[in-house]
């Protein structure tokens, strides 16, 4: 294994390797799990540059002491489609779609999950937990019933239909909590401490972002080697963006590639407490950042798009930094817009995102219109959770269906 322990994010203390815990015992702060670079571009062979078609091809950059491939379900090898008709809506030539619905649990939850389920493997646990506002505890439900770990969900009562029966499906004990994902987080939280569960909640686990930025690796690959310009991200606590970023600057730590792309993190203007936070940092420009003492505020979050509904983003810290060390965008996009990016990705692409998923498209349209994304640039959407996981909310946007008696008369009178 090339990891050789861990660094805070936040004032930047180390921890050694055999470390147990999971925050930093300085400050408090999350961690980020670090490697010796030079051992693993020694160790770069061929399944990582083609391999099985599944994330556990990336062993060498992967934090886990036994090899888990092969894993009982393929997490991630998804596709990344060069989205021309979508693009064309903007005048853009190279916008890609990077389908991550395409998972086990039809969300890019499945390769945070994967590799928290190797950890707990690799460290003997049996219960493994988590909050989740729907995405990530039907995706541990899933590999934990997959790999014969038990499963316990913590979840806002209100989270979509679909993800709540994905998790009884798979069998986990859910706990729906009367409150909203902080509350479930926070419970999640104590009852892991004291029931000694192994909790793979967001930002809190190390190893969710390790996962995660696989998903980097991939876009590499399937671009033959080269790096987009972009790489949009729909955004709540901001592990997934902070993920993508750190998958980028291992490629560039271990010679594969020569520059990064930027990280751009899109939000609900209901949901927005990175763009906030990122926003104050460039308006004291030339102001040098203190990341061990910058805070993320806290905002009241009420958005259609439930996966980023986050009053105080988990790694918030790190995606923050994220944005602004790769020099990416930080924008906001409303419920509506929201909402409209979803037939119109799903019209014009063939891939169907739930709410939070169509929040890079919103993204993108908004920085090609002012200008801020020019429409030659390579970018990647993320495409975060599929569109069958939250029906409810397509539902309210792409229309009826034309009810008609079983005649071809009845066609006959139809628009079609
Ligand atoms: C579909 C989807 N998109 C985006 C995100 C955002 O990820 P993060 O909370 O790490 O910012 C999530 C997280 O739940 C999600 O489920
Ligand atoms: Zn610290």
């Amino acid at each position: 294994m090339s990891m050789n322990g861990y660094r805070c994010i936040a004032c930047s203390a180390t921890q050694a390797a055999d470390f147990e815990g999971f925050l930093c015992t300085f400050c408090g702060g999350n961690l980020d799990i670090s490697y010796d670079y030079g051992a693993v571009a020694n160790k770069i062979g061929d399944s990582f540059l083609k391999g099985p078609h599944d994330l556990f091809r990336f062993a060498a950059l992967l934090p886990l002491e036994q090899p888990r491939s092969p894993f009982p379900l393929r997490v991630g090898g998804t596709p990344l489609y060069l989205a021309t008709r979508l693009g064309e809506l903007l005048g853009m030539r190279k916008l890609y779609l990077k389908d991550d619905s395409l998972n086990p649990s039809a969300s890019l939850k499945d390769r945070a999950s994967a590799v928290t389920i190797g950890r707990a493997l690799d460290i003997g646990a049996g219960v493994v937990s988590v909050a989740s506002t729907g995405n990530a505890g039907s995706s541990l439900a899933c590999l934990a019933a997959a790999t014969g770990l038990d499963a316990v969900v913590f979840v806002p009562a209100n989270a979509p239909l679909a993800k709540l029966t994905q998790m009884l499906a798979f069998g986990a004990q859910v706990l729906a909590v009367q409150g909203n994902y902080d509350d479930a987080y926070d419970l999640c939280l104590a009852a892991s401490a004291e029931f000694g569960w192994f909790n793979r909640s967001t930002g809190f686990n190390a190893f969710t972002r390790e996962g995660k930025k696989t998903c980097a690796y991939e876009i590499w690959q399937d671009m033959g080697g080269q790096v987009p310009d972009r790489v949009v991200v729909s955004t709540g606590d901001g592990n997934t963006l902070s993920a993508i970023w750190k998958g980028w600057c291992d490629l560039k730590a271990i010679g594969l590639i020569e520059r990064l792309p930027k990280i751009d993190c899109v939000q609900s203007t209901a949901s927005a407490a990175i763009c906030k936070t990122v926003h104050q940092i460039r308006n004291g420009a030339g102001l040098k950042v203190d990341w061990s003492t910058l805070v993320v505020g806290e905002v009241k979050a009420a958005t259609v798009a439930d996966s980023i509904s986050v009053d105080r983003p988990r790694d918030g810290l790190a995606a923050v930094k994220a944005v602004i060390q790769s020099g990416g965008e930080a924008v906001t996009v409303t419920d509506q817009e929201i909402l409209a990016a979803i037939p119109e990705m799903a019209r014009a692409s063939g891939v169907f995102p739930e709410p939070a998923a169509a929040v890079p498209w919103a993204g993108v349209k908004q920085m090609i219109g002012n200008a801020r994304v020019a429409s030659e640039e390579r970018v990647v959407c993320i495409v975060s959770g599929s569109g069958l996981k939250d029906i409810a909310n397509a539902r309210a946007v792409v229309g009826e269906p034309q009810l008609i008696e079983p005649s071809i008369e009845a066609v006959r009178k139809c628009q079609i």
